[in-house]
């Protein structure tokens, strides 16, 4: 059975281990506990008692929420752990005052880009040579549509 869950520390080496599998360049395990001791947003998706995925996100400024971080382990995509993470830290966001979700993903992240089109986030920017290996990322934001 899968759940989502608050990430606690026993669970940095794992996450890290994810991350670390995911992407050409990732922040260092130091980044995920500064992170935590920041007190952002971070939650885990696991199956049966093990971490499959992470998702990190933040207040960055008053009225925008930004997702920092996430990652599902390979293996495990397409089982909506994804789905499940962000639809969490939208839910958790929108508890505040916020118009926007901001997130950057690489421009050769096809994968990603659907999985957040499916989302309804919008397309706000190209940043040339965003990444160390000079890939470009494309800015997607959610406007918050609140109803009442
Ligand atoms: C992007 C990512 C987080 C999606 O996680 P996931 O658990 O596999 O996603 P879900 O199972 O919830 O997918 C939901 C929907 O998104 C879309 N989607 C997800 N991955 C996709 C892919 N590789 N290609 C096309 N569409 C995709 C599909 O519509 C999917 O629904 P479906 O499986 O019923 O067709 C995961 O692929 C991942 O960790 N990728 C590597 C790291 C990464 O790129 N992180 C984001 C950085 S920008």
């Amino acid at each position: 059975m899968m759940i989502i869950r608050e990430f606690t520390p026993a669970d940095l080496k794992r996450v890290f281990e994810i991350e670390n599998m995911s992407f050409n360049q990732s922040y260092g395990i130091d980044m995920f506990k500064s992170l935590y001791d920041m007190g952002t947003g971070f939650l885990v998706a696991e199956i049966d008692g093990y971490v499959i995925g992470s998702i990190i996100f933040w207040r960055k400024y008053e009225n925008q929420g930004q997702i920092i971080s996430r990652a599902v382990e390979k293996n495990y995509r397409r089982l909506k752990a994804g789905t499940r993470l962000l639809s969490k830290a939208i839910q958790v966001l929108m508890m505040f005052d916020i118009a926007n979700i901001y997130l950057e993903v690489n421009e050769n992240n096809t994968g990603a880009y659907e999985f957040y089109k499916g989302f309804n986030f919008r397309v706000d920017r190209l940043v040339p040579n965003y990444y160390q290996n000079h890939d470009g990322a494309i800015v997607m934001y959610l406007p918050i549509i609140r109803s009442g």
